[in-house]
């Protein structure tokens, strides 16, 4: 683990509920610092080459016809083990199954529209980061 950077990002059922400030409360509660940050609003293509591992899925043209419906904040967290702590404190994909106090459990309105993503490791942390941001626009 050790000290990490990951990739965050809010989505657009938070952005339109003007849930920015909220959620980005309960990262740095957490410990987590955000050393980069951008708000922008994605085409249907960019969010299906970001999303292109779920390309198979049954839900994959919902998951970009949403992520690319509204803006999103696209974000870099960075702490001491940032990957695992940032999936605490998002919660589980599933609102319903949403630990108490996490971000989903509180402001996510379903499976899809669930309020955050958070990288799920080390490599797809760093893809995830490079797709959107330069080297100069992280500050630690
Ligand atoms: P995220 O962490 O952004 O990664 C893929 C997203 O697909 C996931 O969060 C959910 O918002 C969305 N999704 C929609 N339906 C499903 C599903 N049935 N299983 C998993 N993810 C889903």
């Amino acid at each position: 683990m050790g000290f990490e950077r990951t990739f965050s990002i809010i989505k657009p059922d938070a952005t339109r509920r003007n849930l920015t400030g909220k959620i980005n409360a309960k990262f740095e509660e957490a410990g987590l610092r955000i050393v980069a940050q951008k708000r922008i609003h994605m085409t249907k293509e960019q969010a299906g080459k970001f999303y292109e591992v779920h390309s198979e899925r049954p839900f994959y043209d919902e998951l970009c016809d949403f992520m690319s419906s509204e803006p999103v904040i696209v974000q870099v967290l960075e702490g001491e083990s940032a990957i695992s702590k940032n999936r605490e404190v998002m919660g589980a994909t599933n609102p319903a199954d949403a630990a108490p106090g996490t971000i989903r459990a509180d402001f996510a309105e379903s499976m899809g529209e669930n309020s955050v993503h958070g990288s799920d490791a080390p490599e797809t942390a760093a893809i995830e980061i490079a797709y959107f941001f330069s080297g100069i626009e992280l500050v630690g």
